[in-house]
This record gives C-alpha cells, sequence and structure tokens, in this order.
C-alpha cells in the first residue's frame, strides 16, 4: 500500500520548499529562484537551486535534486515514509492511518525505544549497589550529580544478561535488540548477550533528541577504553556528534570541537555548552556539513600531543571546505581540556574563557607551526619560511586575511610587504585556475558517471538520449500535448531504456489526470529521483516552441532507425533496401 497522491499534493502545498530549505542554510533570490550554498556538499560558490515554480531544487554541483520530501530525507538523513510524517506534522496533518507500509520505520521507532529504554536502565543502575562503582568514578572525575543526570550518564553492570532481559522483559524482540546493537545473539545460539557490561555509559543524543548510541568506559586502564555503538539504521558515527543536541541550544554560534566525551562533559559543567565532539573517528566531512547548519565558527581544542596535532591540521581544512569559520585553541601543558578544567576547579571556567579569546585563527596557527621548524637566526630559515608561509596564505580566499598575514610574514622576515604579496598573489592565480578547472572536471565526471549509472546507454547514445531529455521536460511541463506526442513518438521508439521507463512513466500519469511530478520521490531511487529533476529543470532553457518539439521527435526516431557500422557490414541486401525506404519516408 502506499500514500495517496491527494495526500502527498498536500502535504507538498503545505510545505514551502524555499521557506523550509531556509531554516537549514542562507538563500539568495536570483530570478524566479532561490540559490545558495548546496547543504549536501561542501562548496563555496553556490550550485544549489531552488526552483520555486515547482518546489524542486537541484544542485550543478553534486547532481542532487528533487522535492521538498526529497530534500527533507537528505538533510534529516530520513526514509521517505518518515520525511513525509515530519512534513505532515509541520503542517499539522495527520497521517492517513495504517494504509502504507512502514515495517523500516517501525523498526527506527523501535530502536529509539529501545535506547531511550536502555539509558534509563543503565541511569537508573548508578543510584543502585551494582553501579555504586560506576557513580564513584564518575564523581571521582569531577562530575556533579547534577551534570551526570543532565547527560544521562549511566552504567552497564558487570554481568552479560542485565540489560537484555529488562528490555525483553519490557516487549522488546531480540531482533529488535540487536538491530540496535545493544545486545549480540549468544555464541551457544540461545538467547543473547549485552554488548556493554562493566563499564560507564555515556549516551549519544541527535538534534531531535532521539538516544541513537552509547559510548562505554571502561573504569581501569584495560582496552579498549571506550567501545562505541557499531552503525545501526538509527545510527552512523560519520554523520552525528556527540552533545550536539546541547550545542545547538547554546546562544553560542563558535562552537567548540574537542575529541572526547569527557571532554565535552567537563566543558559544559564549566558553563560551555556549545561544545561537541566527533565519535571515535576523524573529523568527517559530512560532520562538518552538519556543523555548518548550527554554527558559523568552529575552535578546534585537540589534544595538544602529536596525534592531535595532525587530527588539527585535517579538521582545519575540512571545516574550512565547508564554510565554516575555523580558530585553534592551545592547551597548555599537553593536557586536554578535562583535564585543564579540572585542574583549574574553581576557576575552570575563567581559565578556559582565557584560553578560548587568545585562541588564534587557523592561518595563525599554521603560520607558528610552520615557523617552530625553521631556524629564523639564519637567512636559510627565514628564507625557507618565508616560501612555505608564502603557500599557505595563497590558499586563503579572503584577500584581507592574506593582507594581515603578509604583514606578519614581512615582520617575521625582514623582507618587504609588497614582494610577498606580489608572490603569493601570483600563487593565487595560478592556484585558483588550477582549481576552477580540477573542479570542473571532477564536477562533470561525477555527474557524467551518475548519469552513467542510472541511464548506462546515456553516452553512447548521447544524441538521442538529449533528445529522449528534452522531450520529457516538454512533455511533463505541457501535459495538453500528451495526446500529439503520443501520436508521434511510441515508447518503442526510445533508444535508452531509463527514458523511455520515464515517457511510459509520464504518459501514464497524465492519460489518468495525476499530476506528472508528486510522486516521483516515491516512485524513484534517490539517485533516479536527481536525475529526474534535471531533465525536468532543464526545461527553462531549452527551447520549447512547437517546432523545437517536433525537432526533438525527430532525433529520436531518426536516431533508432539509423545503423551503426556494425549493422551495416552484418546486414542482409533486404534489411539495407529496407533501411533505406525508411530513411527516404522520414525525409518527406
Ligand atoms: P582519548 O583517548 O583522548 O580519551 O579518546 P579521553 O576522551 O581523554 O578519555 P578519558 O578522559 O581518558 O576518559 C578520545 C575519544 O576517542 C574515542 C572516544 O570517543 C573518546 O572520547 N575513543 C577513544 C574510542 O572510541 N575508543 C577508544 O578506545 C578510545
Ligand atoms: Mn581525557
Amino acid at each position: 500500500m502506499r500514500l495517496s497522491d491527494d495526500f502527498i499534493s498536500e502535504v507538498k502545498y503545505r510545505n514551502d520548499l524555499g521557506e523550509l530549505a531556509a531554516s537549514y542554510m542562507q538563500l539568495k533570490r536570483r530570478g524566479r529562484n532561490l540559490v545558495g550554498l548546496c547543504p549536501f556538499h561542501g562548496e563555496k560558490t553556490p550550485s544549489f537551486n531552488i526552483y520555486t515554480e515547482n518546489g524542486s531544487f537541484y544542485c550543478f554541483g553534486c547532481g542532487t535534486g528533487g522535492d521538498v520530501i526529497t530534500f527533507v530525507m537528505k538533510i534529516e538523513n530520513l526514509d521517505y515514509l518518515e520525511a513525509v510524517k515530519f512534513l505532515a506534522q509541520r503542517a499539522g496533518m495527520s497521517m492517513p492511518e495504517d494504509d502504507y507500509d512502514d515495517s523500516m520505520s517501525r523498526l527506527r521507532t523501535r530502536i529509539y525505544e529501545a535506547n531511550r529504554e536502555a539509558a534509563r536502565f543503565y541511569y537508573k543502575k548508578l543510584g543502585e549497589r551494582e553501579g555504586a562503582e560506576g557513580l564513584a568514578y564518575l564523581r571521582g572525575r569531577g562530575l556533579a550529580d547534577s551534570t551526570i543526570r543532565h547527560f544521562g550518564l549511566g552504567f552497564a553492570p558487570d554481568s552479560r544478561f542485565s540489560l537484555g532481559d529488562h528490555l525483553l522483559s519490557k516487549g522488546f524482540t531480540e531482533s529488535e535488540l540487536i538491530a540496535a546493537n545493544l545486545v549480540f545473539k549468544s555464541r551457544s545460539g540461545r538467547g543473547v548477550v549485552d554488548r556493554f557490561y562493566n563499564r560507564v555509559m555515556f549516551p549519544i543524543i541527535d538534534v531531535r533528541g532521539n538516544v541513537i548510541a552509547f559510548g562505554g568506559r571502561i573504569m581501569t586502564d584495560q582496552k579498549p577504553k571506550y567501545l562505541n555503538t557499531s552503525d545501526t539504521i538509527v545510527f552512523n558515527k560519520s554523520y552525528n556528534l556527540f552533545s550536539l543536541n546541547n550545542a545547538k541550544n547554546s546562544k553560542s554560534r563558535a562552537f567548540i570541537l574537542c575529541e572526547g566525551y569527557m571532554d565535552v562533559i567537563s566543558l559544559n559543567q564549566a558553563g560551555f555548552t556549545e561544545a561537541i565532539a566527533t565519535l571515535g573517528t576523524a573529523l568527517t566531512i559530512d560532520q562538518a556539513t552538519l556543523l555548518k547548519r548550527y554554527c558559523d565558527e568552529v575552535i578546534i581544542c585537540y589534544d595538544a600531543d602529536d596525534a592531535g596535532q595532525k587530527a588539527t591540521a585535517r579538521a582545519i581544512n575540512i571545516l574550512r571546505s565547508a564554510g565554516l569559520v575555523v580558530r585553534v585553541l592551545r592547551i597548555p601543558d599537553g593536557k586536554d581540556p578535562d583535564e585543564f578544567i579540572r585542574r583549574h576547579g574553581d576557576k575552570g571556567h575563567a581559565a578556559f574563557k582565557n584560553l578560548l579569546e587568545s585562541s588564534g585563527n587557523d592561518v595563525e596557527y599554521r603560520m607558528l607551526q610552520l615557523r617552530t621548524g625553521f631556524d629564523m637566526t639564519t637567512p636559510q630559515g627565514k628564507l625557507g619560511y618565508l616560501n612555505e608561509g608564502v603557500k599557505i596564505l595563497a590558499e586563503l580566499d579572503n584577500p584581507m586575511e592574506r593582507d594581515i598575514y603578509a604583514s606578519k610574514l614581512a615582520d617575521d622576515t625582514d623582507v618587504a610587504k609588497p614582494s610577498i604579496m606580489e608572490q603569493i598573489n601570483r600563487l593565487t592565480r595560478r592556484k585558483a585556475s588550477a582549481r576552477r578547472k580540477e573542479d570542473f572536471k571532477k564536477m562533470q565526471k561525477n555527474l557524467s558517471a551518475r548519469d552513467d549509472r542510472i541511464n548506462p546507454q546515456h553516452a553512447s547514445h548521447l544524441r538521442a538520449a538529449t533528445a529522449e531529455e528534452n522531450l520529457i521536460a516538454f512533455l511533463v511541463n505541457n501535459p495538453d500535448k500528451q495526446g500529439y506526442i503520443e501520436s508521434r513518438i511510441k515508447a518503442d521508439d526510445f533508444i535508452t531504456d531509463f527514458n523511455r521507463k520515464l515517457y511510459l512513466y509520464f504518459l501514464e500519469r497524465i492519460k489518468n489526470k495525476k499530476d506528472p511530478m508528486t510522486a516521483i520521490s516515491a516512485d524513484f531511487t534517490a539517485d533516479e529521483t536527481s536525475q529526474i529533476y534535471r531533465i525536468v529543470n532543464a526545461y527553462s532553457n531549452i527551447r520549447s516552441t512547437p517546432q523545437a518539439l517536433d525537432e526533438y521527435i525527430n532525433i529520436i526516431l531518426e536516431e533508432g532507425t539509423r545503423m551503426t557500422a556494425n549493422d551495416i557490414a552484418n546486414a542482409s541486401t533486404d534489411d539495407l533496401s529496407e533501411y533505406l525506404r525508411k530513411l527516404a519516408e522520414q525525409k518527406k
């Protein structure tokens, strides 16, 4: 069963894409469209378009497109049905009862419920005798009871069955608990065993308040120190961040990015609710893109050790590429933020605030790192520093920034600023043109790779496929021409299978008096949906006169009858004369 078209139309009608998207990103009006930086890939010049006339979007950078439902699926990481529910709720509509299949979305809900119940269970254990050791551990690390409650920290008892038994008694099934990664199937094959035991537990909560995963810390020096939930259908560690739910509600638009759970919790306790951490992996571009929705600036606050510094250099690039302003905070004496704050006791807040205020931006940080590698008392050292420094500055997009650091470089090396600027400008020009070419090539390659996947015949029948796409765009935008178009060209005349499928789909809908586009995101995969919106939205850029329509049709017919060299070599005399006859007919 599926949701009715009427319902979907209503949902779309009541959720304006432009307005909804504006709550996730900045949009500017350009003619009839809205444009902005694509929220689905990192970019610095806007290639994300919203077509207000038909409520759809398409990004020319990454080739993602669709309607308001697709947008919500992508940006909230939901499946189709959940996205429709999300939008229905937003518009104050209730979902029709039970006439659709949502086993997947039901399983997700069950996992959220199981996780919530597990968090409750772990938290409760802290107050019981079984959890005394866990509570002592957390208090021993300087956490107030109110902090423990606020983060819902807990304790997984030293037994392999306590959580599993508890959740089974609450009506969860083994397969639900396995899907949540809270338990494993036991080796003996009978029953299940807990994933976490004898650890203090850190629930991971998403921006909507769902408990999506856990981290569990062992209380001794054993390894692994932290055990985390593996990826499940509600959790992907590369897409989520610890404590983003708190940071999102902080007043600050500058978030503090740490390495560990305890860093974030200590910072919160000291009043810095804008702290967040990755989940045991290096920062990903998806996490940076997610962050960009909630803040403008990120202050990297990684451990002072070598690994932390390497990770800092990497994170700077990723965050910058997502369009965030980056600063780097250095903690004195090789400590992590948690240890730093604890060491300052009552003055933790003030001490950290000090560090925050003195934290340099990422360029300063990189220049400083660079400088330590050269002996600045020798001319060779200065020259080496200068050459490398100029390279860093040439990467910067902001000319003011370049100017400021060029002054600093001039001061540090006693070289005149104009000659430094000249060198920077030369590198910048060369880089910019190389990057433009590179970006363009990459984009073309990505887009055509996807086009080929969706429509594998596209590349080898370029002329026909383009005409087919133009024809489809024409049909969708002029459904009243369906009779004429169908009288001139049959689905069999189409050359590429994917476009033929689209032609049949749209004809069918138009003949049944349904809006051609309403159910696209339900009836096609995400990649197919993107492709369809590319085709349909190109309508404003193609010729749309009746003559142009005839031309598209003629090209398809012509390409269909055209024989390849290979065909001709293998053809019989009869086939050939038949072919010539058809050609002559077309010319008439
Ligand atoms: P760290 O090793 O820096 O530990 O790991 P920490 O955060 O300072 O932990 P404490 O203070 O000793 O309790 C940083 C982060 O890396 C992930 C965790 O998310 C941790 O918070 N990690 C670390 C793991 O996932 N597994 C591990 O075994 C270790
Ligand atoms: Mn630590």
